[in-house]
């Protein structure tokens, strides 16, 4: 592989808390390397589109604490096309980007393998707050989302609770429950409902409710990740089943802003500065991950074939912890 002197950087997909750090991260470790760093604006589309300015040890003054992305963000549909490749391929000669850092989720890697394919070395790093990307234990923003969403569901219970009420509320997480068991369990919601796991509606909701409430509870929490959906159908049918006064709440995209935590400030720190090591030592078609507490790094097209999956521990003691 040529010599690394200049690399890019862009965040895709959805933005999440966090990867101002690994921008921040990527901008000043490449800096302390000797390297030039370019910023992308709005992901692949501004790479296709040659949206392309470079960055100095200034440009990341300020960001650490803020949430989304200072480079924007997109979903682009040309640079899933070939042609769209080829264009960002001869972009990146055109502005002398040696190699790329791509800051994303599953998809972005996916465009990450077809820059790497192309020519063009390129580290993906995980960032989104699904905390779905099989290869690697955590994603950058997973935390953060945990938090905000746990803050919401503590103030909602207070409603749940003056009113005797149960309370159905949907969280993100795509296709993936890893948000709702982790709030699940740190919320102590009777029901947790995601799609990695069938459920009954009487076995899985109606039954703990109606106990709980035999046991003397005065409200119940449920949690319906987003790939099952149907929050307020739901409600709907657990009031007309227990008789119970039920709503339902859509956290919606509250739970993908805000400032990120110590934790994914400190994973994007050191995600953002192992991804620059790779590149600079001539390494590209990688992605970082976090595995047993250590940041380590996978072939991308290795990475993309792992496939994830839930902890039924997890759920069992959520089910426990409930009664
Ligand atoms: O990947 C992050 C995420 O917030 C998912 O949880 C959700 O399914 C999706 O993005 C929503 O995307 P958009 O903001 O484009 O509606």
């Amino acid at each position: 592989m040529a010599e690394i002197k200049t690399i890019g950087i862009l965040t895709s997909g959805g933005d999440a808390p966090g990867m101002n750090a690994a921008i921040r991260s990527v901008v000043r470790t490449g800096i302390y390397y000797g390297l030039k760093v370019m910023g992308i604006r709005k992901g692949y589309n501004g790479l296709i589109n040659g949206d392309i300015f470079e960055m100095n040890l200034r440009t990341v003054s300020d960001i650490l604490h803020r949430g989304g992305t200072i480079l924007h963000t997109a979903r682009s549909k040309e640079f899933a096309t070939e042609a769209g490749v080829k264009k960002a391929v001869t972009i990146s000669k055109m502005f002398g980007i040696d190699g790329i850092v791509v800051i994303g989720g599953d998809g972005s890697f996916r465009g990450a393998r077809d820059l790497s394919n192309s020519g063009v070395p390129t580290i993906g790093i995980p960032g989104t707050i699904d905390n779905d990307i099989a290869c690697t234990d955590y994603t950058i923003g997973f935390d953060t989302a945990l938090n905000t969403v746990k803050d919401a569901i503590d103030k909602i219970r207070d409603t749940a609770t003056s009113h005797e009420r149960c309370s159905v509320i949907e969280v993100m997480g795509a296709q993936a429950g890893y948000i709702a068991l982790y709030v699940g369990i740190a919320n102590g919601a009777e029901a947790i409902i995601i799609p990695e796991k069938e459920f009954d509606f009487h076995r899985d909701i109606v039954k703990p409710i109606i106990e709980g409430k035999h046991r003397g509870k005065k409200h119940d929490i449920v949690i319906v990740a987003e790939g099952v959906g149907g929050a307020v159908e739901m409600a709907q049918k657990i009031q007309e089943e227990t008789g119970i006064e039920s709503r339902a709440t859509v956290l919606g995209h509250i739970q993908r802003g805000g400032s990120p935590t110590v934790m994914d400030r400190v994973i994007a720190s050191q995600m953002g500065a192992k991804a620059v090591e790779l590149l600079k030592d001539g390494i590209g078609n990688r992605v970082i991950a976090m595995k047993n507490n250590k940041i380590v790094d996978f072939d991308i097209i290795e990475a993309l074939d792992m496939t994830k999956t839930i902890n039924e521990d997890m759920l069992e003691l959520a089910k426990i912890l409930s009664m």
